[in-house]
């Protein structure tokens, strides 16, 4: 941890002013939050995930709300990673916090494929994986399978020469693999940091037309339902692994107050990432970071570090 404001982080040598992030998907493809908010009060944006190919993404509906969050069904629509270099990546020296480059796809070589082209954005100060894609070759998510997914990260560490590595998790792996099982083969090759959680794979049926809700059927399931599932995923990883390795977590799920973001901070993460808050409250992430402030010094601590995975057991 750093010392320069109660709420500065440090993610794996990146610096953040404060430790809440936009998530991947939830906020556009690069910097469209500058509308509805300060940027320089957020500590890092996240992009939509970016594939090698353009993606339209999946036909409607493909958001839909839900009593406890939101389902979607976005199917990574994207503008492909040519088009995200060309006219997106020169804007990124301009974004006044660090900008953080998702990357996702269904085989290894996609991954790679965008991993190169990232490697020479140097204004992009860390890589974030979505790993919960299916496999081409696998059939079964790269988050799922620890081999799959070693293979996969080593690829992309290697394809990203030197730069930051961020892995976020499905948390689906609830079973045997287990998450830790998971996390583990992720670190081993070569994350620099995991992000905990992706969404949970669900569904809405309409009773009246008895048709799925979503076209794509199935969907993913964020916001306040998420939080809880999240939170014990962080708690675990950090426990079982992170601690020990001194692996930063950032922990994301259901984050739409700042007690949200201190649950997890508790549990073990460094710092939190904010998806389906963001389509509640736009302003959320700075009403976040300036509760967060409150507690740090309510707490008695000087910052934020003092407090990650403080859980009394
Ligand atoms: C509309 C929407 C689009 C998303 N797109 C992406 C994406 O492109 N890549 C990704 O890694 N996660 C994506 N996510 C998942 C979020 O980044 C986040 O992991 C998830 O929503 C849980 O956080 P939350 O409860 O704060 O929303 C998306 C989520 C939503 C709601």
């Amino acid at each position: 941890m750093s010392d320069g404001g109660p709420l500065t982080v440090e993610i794996a040598g990146l610096r953040l002013r404060r430790p809440v992030i936009l998530a991947a998907g939830t906020a556009g493809t690069l910097d469209e939050m500058a509308d509805a908010i300060d940027l320089s009060r957020v500590g890092a944006i996240v992009t939509k995930s970016i594939t090698r190919e353009p993606r339209e993404g999946n036909p409607p509906w493909r958001i839909l709300p839900e009593r406890a969050g939101m389902l979607n069904a976005i199917g990574l629509a994207n503008v492909g990673v040519e088009k995200f270099c060309a006219e997106y990546a020169p804007r990124i020296a301009s974004v006044p916090c660090p900008v953080i480059g998702s990357i996702a796809g269904n085989a290894i070589e996609d991954y790679r494929a965008v991993a190169e082209a990232f490697a020479k954005v140097d204004a992009m100060a860390a890589v974030e994986l979505n790993v919960s894609c299916p496999n081409v070759h696998g059939g079964t998510e790269f988050g799922v399978d620890p081999g799959a997914l070693a293979e996969l990260v080593g690829e992309v560490r290697s394809a990203l020469n030197g730069k930051r590595l961020f892995v976020k998790l499905s948390p689906i792996a609830v079973g045997r693999p287990s998450m830790v099982d998971v996390a583990r083969a992720a670190a081993d090759a070569g994350a620099d940091a995991l992000c905990i959680s992706n969404t949970i794979p669900a569904m809405a049926i309409d009773i009246r037309t008895r048709k799925p809700m979503l076209a794509n059927t199935t969907g993913g399931l964020s916001g306040p339902a998420l939080h809880p599932v999240a939170l014990r995923l962080v708690h675990t990883v950090y426990r079982e692994l992170a601690k020990e390795r001194g692996l930063p977590i950032i922990g994301l799920g259901g984050v739409l107050r700042w007690e949200d973001a201190a649950a997890f901070i508790l549990a073990g993460a460094s710092a939190v990432e904010v998806g389906t808050g963001l389509f509640v409250d736009p302003r959320s992430p700075l009403k976040i970071a300036k509760g967060l402030e409150k507690w740090v010094r309510s707490q008695g601590e000087r910052s934020i570090g003092g407090l990650v995975g403080a859980m009394r057991l």
